[in-house]
């Protein structure tokens, strides 16, 4: 198995460097490490290198940290956002899966109420590749414009694959949308009705508009199994959502296609602030490896193995400076390796 490491910008390497201390534990795989944001363009010119694309199109699957930072100009032409966005596209993952939920030692750092977190187990499935995010740009002096557009297939796929995680799990299916305003949200909401009664029809299906759920996910959180919803509204309520699981520095995500394949990556950026000074919070990258065992090398035995450890190394009171605590990154990356070869 060939995994594509691909560390970024600010603490993305730093966070990375303790993920691939698991996955060489793991064993079974080779490690190949190329550029991408803004790292790529100090050092190409471009934020993703034909060599990055053409290592991640052979991988089996890629871990990356974070890109971006202040060091790049938004404005510029070439941005370090343009090498995930294209990485994402060019190898087709069109379904973002982020998990969230809580380890019982991080409920006190939450700023929810510990009676709304209790069962908290939810998935989100984000549309990756089409939207606002990938329609046509236009720009005139005293006007923009950023056209979002939906293809019945683009949504079509995004909720099989929502379809199957939900079949996985409790079985009900919450679809997010502004169908009350939206063109783009009334033919997702269509579609999504239709592929869910005609090839999921185990799964209990909801629709929920974008605004309330932003509402209900910090008041009755733990009434949602799987969301499935559009990259703009996946964007954002995923950041919202993160708070549930204690910091955004926990939470894992896959981008998935069609195949095996996968993108793994933190969901937390490059944090800027903290980066370069160790105490960033590795096990959002950790727990990618997990997703990574998971979901493209079908080695779930060791998704489950690093996943104990992490819970194990929360348990043991390794929490970084985000978690209340005052570990390293490095530390908390020996506990999880501890646990994960006490096994
Ligand atoms: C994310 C990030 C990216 C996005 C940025 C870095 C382009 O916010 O993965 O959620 O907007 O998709
Ligand atoms: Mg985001």
């Amino acid at each position: 198995m060939l995994i594509a490491v691909l560390p970024g910008d600010g603490v993305g390497p730093e966070v990375t460097a303790q993920a691939v201390r698991v996955l060489r534990e793991l064993g079974g795989c080779e490690l190949r490490e190329a550029l991408i944001g803004g790292a790529a363009i100090d050092r190409t010119g471009v934020p993703l290198p034909d060599e990055t694309l053409a290592l991640c199109r052979d991988a089996d699957a890629v871990l990356l940290g974070a890109v971006g930072g202040p060091r790049w100009d938004p404005a510029a032409n070439v941005r370090p956002e343009q090498g995930l966005l294209g990485l994402r596209r060019s190898l087709r993952l069109f379904a973002n899966l982020r998990p969230a939920s809580i380890h019982p030692r991080l409920v006190e750092i939450s700023p929810l109420k510990a009676e709304v977190l209790r069962g908290v187990d939810l998935l989100f499935v984000r549309e990756l590749t089409s939207g606002i995010y990938f329609g046509e740009k236009r720009r005139t002096a005293d006007r923009a414009e950023d056209v979002c557009s939906y293809s019945v297939e683009e949504i079509a796929r995004a909720v099989r694959v929502a379809g199957r995680m939900a079949r996985s799990r409790r079985k009900r299916l919450t679809s997010v949308d502004k169908a009350n305003v939206l063109e783009t949200s009334r033919l997702w909401r269509e579609v999504t009705t239709r592929v869910v009664r005609d090839e999921f029809p185990d799964v209990q299906l909801e629709h929920q508009l974008v605004d309330s759920c932003a509402l209900r996910l910090v008041q009755r959180p733990s009434t949602f199994d799987v969301i499935v919803t559009d990259n703009l509204f996946g964007d954002i309520l995923t950041d919202e959502a993160a708070v549930l699981g204690g910091s955004i520095g926990m939470l894992p995500s896959a981008s998935l296609g069609e195949g095996p394949r996968g993108l793994y990556e933190p969901v937390h950026g490059s944090a800027p602030d903290i980066a370069g000074k160790g105490i960033a919070n590795p096990y959002g990258a950790i727990a990618s490896v997990a997703m990574m065992m998971r979901h493209s090398l079908r080695r779930e035995e060791q998704a489950r193995a690093v996943e104990k450890a992490i819970a194990a190394a929360l348990d043991d009171g390794v929490l970084t400076a985000d978690l209340g605590g005052s570990s390293t990154t490095a530390q908390a990356g020996d506990a999880v390796l501890k646990f994960l070869t006490k096994e």
